[in-house]
């Protein structure tokens, strides 16, 4: 599409050894041929070690997603203060029951082509979950504890010019490190940069965008230039500004004194510049060269975007001069079956489900996301809460971030911020997830030291933090500090935050934690706190959420009546492993109920509550529950209708049960959602007529009870994947009657195949209480649905993925891989 998508594309290529376009250059992405092992081996950092042995795998790897699940992983007997509990409780699943705990090394030869004298060598690690310690021919180079954040080695000393480099890496993850599944091993990528000894730093450019007019935009471009030993002098700073096709907009040239690690200023300016906005993502590049003389040094891109924002007082959120709410979800790191290990793909797949909901804002609860996702929210438009730390120095579990504030806190705030600040999507920096330094003493000086080294950083973007303890954070000065003070779960406080806060305006930080299992209807039908079943499911009818939380439509009220409120940040856009609240004491569940869309990618009902609210281009109109309740004839079933409609009749079996008006009440169900509560089951069909605000039915929706299961239905997100080797397919495996209707209890086990041009990746079923694991090619579906994964292989040609499940019809889906674009 544009610019970041070629960027990244061309990060994505350099899997092997290709020729770097630039000349001073040389960047690679070290995927393939890593050796693994689980446990500690004591000589494995020495490079004659033998690790023939060892299991080949590339990177990005997650080595405990394999499974196998058990709840003796990761026990821990815990009282969450942040969930009320009074005394401690053995939780079983807290961080996904998956095998993420112990140490394990990786290893892989590192060829430095044409590495000599005058050059550098870097590795730049995207996260490493982690302790991460990294050696290069037996030589400790680095290290870096913090699993989430991004972090570089300078490796030029250990690397000899010729012949293969060995490097290592240990990895150790502890128990009772994590609140949720942190994934384990190198599951972010790892880069291997050459340069000249003169040459631009990692993250050594800061572009901002001082002044915006409709006729130009002043680009301000600081770069640092490494000089070792201050050499060569003078040098030269060339940059150019391209926009999206490649046209040269601005240039400029700048004689340079370099002393080693100086930074640099360039002023230019864009004409007519076209603004990034989540509707708008369009994109930007400024071009560096460094020239020694004629010598052409260094070449850096740094893409960017050209928007401007505030956040004040009596206008909120003002982006472009437009102001608007945030229309936000938290999300973590997983990637559901693929676990921590990073996918562009499979991120690209979760951005177009949340474009599709309306969403236009994304939390990175509560650590630094992969590069690739904000690249991702560049190009395709999110705006970016990038958060840091569950915790200070007070722990929230025993072997947390606490250990390591002191030490590291500056160091991770800086790389983060050194990392991120050049991207448009970023529009805030998150120092905080409910730490418990909230009340501890001292804690409003700590938020103001951390919310300092940010600024220092990045002057250009607020800092916020979400707080849960709310008399204490009010009342003790710590939400004051704060440039956006967030709130967790509090709608019915805003107006005493607002009253007694200087900022005069606050932000839904973390909303909603509704839960519910995709497909799963309760009945009665009631609004219940920290409601459970015997099956370990929560209701899917949206009105079931936590002891500190609420059912959506109350967070929509308090943002639609209170006009200071900046919006909000749902919990959660997608199910994540670990946390199974309300069964977190009940194994076998091992995965969130919170999302919006399950741990597969499907939407649960909940999606269309929001995407009625937050997609104004599309017309929602979602009818639930499902319609095949044999023995439930004649008894109360209540059907709800999420829509942007205004109003609607419901008609079962052709007889009408009245008309609903969506509209201001002391309920907010009724206010956001139209509901017919006495509807009495009998088999046949429920249909909605929709009503535009003149009273004319403008849409209809049907759903029919369904026979008795008959085939496989497979329903690819699309057909044409890039022959790269990473690429993804998700491919929807329905278990349909004989008409076409989804059998919504099925649990049929299905077998899949992948042939030709790709294998089989993964499968989900959005079950959270599901012990089959993802990797291997057969699941039961669950309320008649599953997810199959396939990936591209390197070679382009046709694939086919078959799903079987005894006694019923199969289905085969085509696939095809393209060859990878040349660059
Ligand atoms: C919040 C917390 C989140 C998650 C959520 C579940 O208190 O910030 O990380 O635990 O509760 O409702």
């Amino acid at each position: 599409m544009n610019l970041v998508r070629s960027f990244l594309g061309a990060a994505l290529l350099t899997a092997g050894y290709l020729p770097a376009a630039a000349q001073a250059r040389h960047e690679y992405l070290l995927t393939t041929n890593w050796k693994f092992t689980k446990g500690d081996v004591a000589d494995a950092a020495n490079p004659g070690f033998n690790d023939a042995k060892w299991q080949t795998v590339s990177v990005p790897h997650d080595w405990a997603i394999y499974g196998p699940f058990s709840p003796q992983n990761d026990l821990q007997t815990v009282k969450i203060e942040q969930n009320n509990e009074k005394e401690a409780k053995t939780k079983a699943g807290r961080t996904g029951g998956l095998p993420f705990i112990g140490t394990g090394w990786y290893r892989r030869q590192l060829q430095v082509p044409g590495f000599g004298a005058g050059q550098r060598a870097v590795l730049v690690f995207d996260g490493a979950m982690s302790d991460a310690h990294v050696f290069v021919n037996g030589r400790e180079m680095g290290a870096w504890p913090y699993g989430y954040n991004s972090f570089a080695v300078d490796i030029t000393e250990a690397v000899k010019p010729t012949g293969d480099n060995v490097l290592a890496v240990r990895l150790q993850n502890l128990p009772e490190q994590s609140r949720w599944y942190p994934g384990a091993g190198l599951y972010r990528n790892v880069h291997l940069i050459v340069t000249n000894e003169v040459h631009i730093p990692v993250w050594g450019t800061y572009l901002t965008t001082p002044t915006i007019t409709p006729e130009y935009a002043k680009v301000k471009l600081r770069t640092k230039v490494a000089t070792p030993g201050n050499a060569f002098q003078p040098l030269r700073l060339e940059t150019d500004i391209r926009d999206a096709g490649g046209k040269v907009l601005a240039t400029v040239s700048t004689p340079l004194t370099a002393t080693d690690g100086q930074e640099f200023e360039q002023n230019l300016v864009v004409p007519q510049p076209r603004l990034w906005s989540p509707e708008t993502p369009v994109l930007y590049a400024a071009t560096s060269r460094l020239y020694a003389g004629e010598v052409l040094k260094d070449e850096f891109t740094t893409p960017f975007g050209i928007r401007s924002f505030s956040i004040e007082a009596g206008k909120g959120f003002v982006l472009n001069g437009e102001p608007r709410k945030f229309k936000g979800v938290c999300n973590h790191h997983d990637l559901g079956p693929l676990g921590a290990a990073i996918n562009v793909a499979a991120l690209r797949r979760q951005l177009t489900l949340l474009k599709d909901l309306g969403c236009d804002a994304i939390r990175t609860s509560h650590n630094m996301p992969a590069p690739e996702l904000v690249q991702l929210c560049d190009e395709m438009g999110f705006l970016l809460m990038v958060e840091s730390f569950d915790e200070w120095k007070t722990p929230k579990v025993k072997n947390g971030y606490s250990r390591l504030f002191d030490a590291w806190a500056e160091k991770d705030l800086v790389n983060m911020v050194h990392r991120d600040r050049n991207h448009p999507s970023v529009i805030m920096w998150s120092i905080g997830n409910e730490v418990p330094d909230q009340w501890a003493p001292g804690g409003s000086k700590l938020a103001k030291r951390l919310q300092d080294i940010v600024h220092r950083e990045d002057p250009t973007r607020p800092v916020t933090a979400g707080m849960d303890q709310f008399d204490a954070a009010v009342n003790n000065g710590f939400a004051a500090v704060l440039d956006v003070p967030g709130f967790n779960y509090k709608p019915h406080r805003y107006p005493e935050a607002q009253a007694k806060l200087p900022q005069g305006f606050l932000l839904g930080s973390e909303t909603a934690s509704t839960v519910s299992s995709r497909g799963v209807y309760k009945f009665p039908v009631e609004k219940a706190k920290d409601k459970r079943y015997p099956d370990n499911q929560s209701s899917s009818y949206d009105l079931e959420a936590s002891n500190w939380s609420q059912t959506p439509d109350e967070e929509f009220a308090a943002q639609d009546e209170l006009a200071y409120t900046l919006g909000e940040f749902v919990w959660t856009g997608f199910d994540y492993l670990g946390e199974p609240w309300p069964y977190d004491e009940s194994w076998p569940s091992h995965s969130s109920y919170f999302g919006i869309l399950d741990l597969a990618g499907l939407p649960k009902d909940r999606f269309y509550l929001y995407r009625a609210r937050w997609n104004p281009t599309q017309p929602t109109l979602h009818l639930l529950p499902h319609w095949t309740w044999p023995g439930r004839e004649g008894q109360t079933t209540p059907v709800f209708a999420y829509t942007n409609y205004p109003s609607a009749e419901l008609f079962v079996n052709g007889v009408s049960q009245g008309r609903q008006t969506k509209g201001p009440s002391s309920q907010p169900q009724t206010r956001y959602r139209l509901m017919w509560n006495e509807v009495k089951y009998q088999p046949g069909s429920i249909k909605v007529v929709a009503y535009d605000d003149a009273g004319k039915a403008v849409a209809e929706e049907e759903v029919r009870t369904a026979g008795q299961p008959h085939h496989i239905r497979l329903l690819p997100d699309h057909t044409t994947l890039t022959a790269d080797g990473q690429d993804l397919a998700y491919v929807t495996a329905r278990v349909e009657d004989a008409q076409g209707n989804l059998c919504p209890e099925a649990t049929n086990q299905l077998q899949f195949k992948v042939k030709g041009a790709g294998r089989f990746r993964a499968v989900a079923n959005g079950d959270a209480t599901s012990l089959e694991l993802f990797h291997e090619p057969r699941m039961h579906a669950f309320r008649g649905l599953l997810v199959a994964t396939v990936q591209a292989t390197d070679t382009p040609g046709a694939l086919q993925l078959t799903a079987a499940s005894k006694g019923l019809k199969s289905a085969t889906v085509q696939l095809t891989a393209q060859a990878k674009p040349v660059k």
